[in-house]
């Protein structure tokens, strides 16, 4: 019944009343004023009156039962919406990529979403009622404390990040501790709504690289060019000197060992003047193609040599890249050689070449089964000077100046790497740079 239809009621109900009272009222004076009376008319109005009033008290009692029923339904339905609005908030709680919890003073968890079990390989019960040391190490389980602690004590939010590590990876998380308190503003528990920001961090990480490629690019130029002269000078004379002396004699072998270490260092000077000259790239397209085949040319004899299985496969009508071609050749004998490196024992090294995005893109893949990187050194290998190879053998330049040459044009150069036959993934390492495909 609704609301107006109600009110309707109500009103007709007390007017019934009304007029039977109204109507007792006058029968009662007319028994007072005339002693004979008119006594049918007397017995008349009583007659009504008293008729009106049982109608009156049978209408109200329907009218209440009536009443009870529409408050029964309203209150069922209010059930029901309350039932729906906090199904909603579950399936919203639920389907958050956030870890969600929330905790006792003690730390022991009052409720937590299935992110968060999922997250550390379980389900939500599993971990109610115990304490955050069961998700978090003891280090950051005690931290939390500390921040839960403060919560309660002032009864303000709280924001801080933590570094969580499973099953081998590290994720970042950038928390927020809440209070949540009761009528009396009194802080009960305390909410933990937690984001992962590993990606955030990744590229604050670029960001500083970045930077840093910069000033190192400024450093080269003026460094390299210094050391280029006086290097030159003494490689000619060393050459020189070691003509005239016996090939047996001590002072030929440590003037061997002088002219080996000042290859390495024109090595270095040379990879960073190359970095330094990326601004100087000419040409603004490439056939990849026809660049890979040039530096396969080159390698293919050491690679018989070293036992190492050489399986190109490349793309035919390869729309051209954007690049240069002279240092996209260089690129990809980076990529090669430290192919070669990882691959003592000999191995199969696969050179792909493919369209992707709907031939907006070029893609190279360089594919080695050598030794693979080890995962904590995945995130340093395109950092100046990284390197993993012994003294004189490597200067760790050579994937950082790959990378420089590859953004200048606006690709990628992306690394997967396993150190160890998995069975989701074969030792190895795959390199892909993506290149933006030119359409002249
Ligand atoms: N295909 C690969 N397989 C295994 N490790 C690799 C591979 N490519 C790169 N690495 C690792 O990355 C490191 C950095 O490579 P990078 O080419 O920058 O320097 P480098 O090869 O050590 O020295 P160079 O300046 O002579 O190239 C290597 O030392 C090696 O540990
Ligand atoms: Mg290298």
């Amino acid at each position: 019944m609704n609301r107006g239809r109600q009110r309707g009621t109500k009103t007709l109900l007390i007017a019934v009343c009304l007029i039977g009272c109204l109507c007792l009222i006058f029968a009662l004076m007319l028994n007072i004023e005339s002693a004979s009376g008119e006594f049918k008319l007397l017995v008349w109005l009583q007659g009504i009156g008293i008729l009106a009033i049982l109608a009156g008290i049978v209408a109200v009692l329907r009218y209440g039962r009536s009443r009870i029923r529409s408050l029964q339904s309203e209150l069922s339905e209010r059930t029901k919406a309350l039932r729906k609005a906090e199904e909603e908030y579950r399936r919203l709680v639920e389907s958050a990529e956030d870890f969600i919890f929330t905790v006792d003073r003690s730390g022991r968890f009052q409720s937590l979403n299935s992110f968060t079990a999922n997250f550390f390989g379980g389900a939500p019960s599993q971990f109610l009622g115990r304490s955050l040391s069961v998700l978090f190490s003891e280090e950051i389980a005690a931290q939390q404390l500390k921040l839960i602690d403060v919560v309660f004590e002032f009864g303000k939010s709280v924001r801080d990040e933590f570094v969580v590590t499973t099953g081998g990876h590290t994720t970042w998380l950038s928390a927020n501790f809440m209070p949540l308190k009761n009528e009396q503003g009194r802080v009960t528990s305390v909410l933990c709504i937690a984001r992962d920001i590993t990606e955030n961090k990744k590229l604050e990480g670029q960001l500083v690289n970045t930077e840093k490629l910069a000033s190192i690019g400024t450093l080269a130029a003026g460094v390299a060019h210094e050391l280029n002269n006086p290097l030159g000078i003494i490689l000619g004379f060393t050459d020189l000197i070691l003509e005239k002396l016996d090939k047996g004699s001590q002072d030929y072998l440590d003037l061997k060992t002088i002219e080996r270490h000042s290859l390495h260092c024109k090595e270095v000077v040379e990879n960073l003047l190359s970095f330094a000259r990326q601004e100087e790239g000419v040409c603004e397209y490439c056939d990849i193609n026809e660049a890979i085949n040039s530096i396969i040319n080159v390698v293919r004899h050491s690679l018989e040599m070293k036992n190492i299985e050489l399986r190109p496969d490349l793309a035919p009508e390869l729309p051209k890249a954007k690049g240069d071609s002279r240092q996209m050749q260089q690129v990809f004998l980076n990529l090669i050689n430290n192919a070669v490196a990882a691959m003592k024992d000999g191995g199969i090294l696969e050179i792909k070449t493919a369209t992707g995005a709907g031939r907006r893109k070029v893609r190279v893949t360089v594919r080695d089964n050598g030794d693979g990187i080890r995962e904590e050194h995945l995130e340093n290998i395109f950092d100046p000077f990284f390197t993993t190879k012994g003294e004189g053998e490597g200067t760790g330049l050579g994937l950082f100046v790959s990378h420089g040459i590859v953004t200048k044009y606006e690709g990628t150069i992306e690394c997967q790497s396993s150190a160890a036959d998995t069975p989701q993934r074969p030792r190895g390492t795959t390199f892909t740079v993506t290149l933006k495909a030119v359409t002249i």
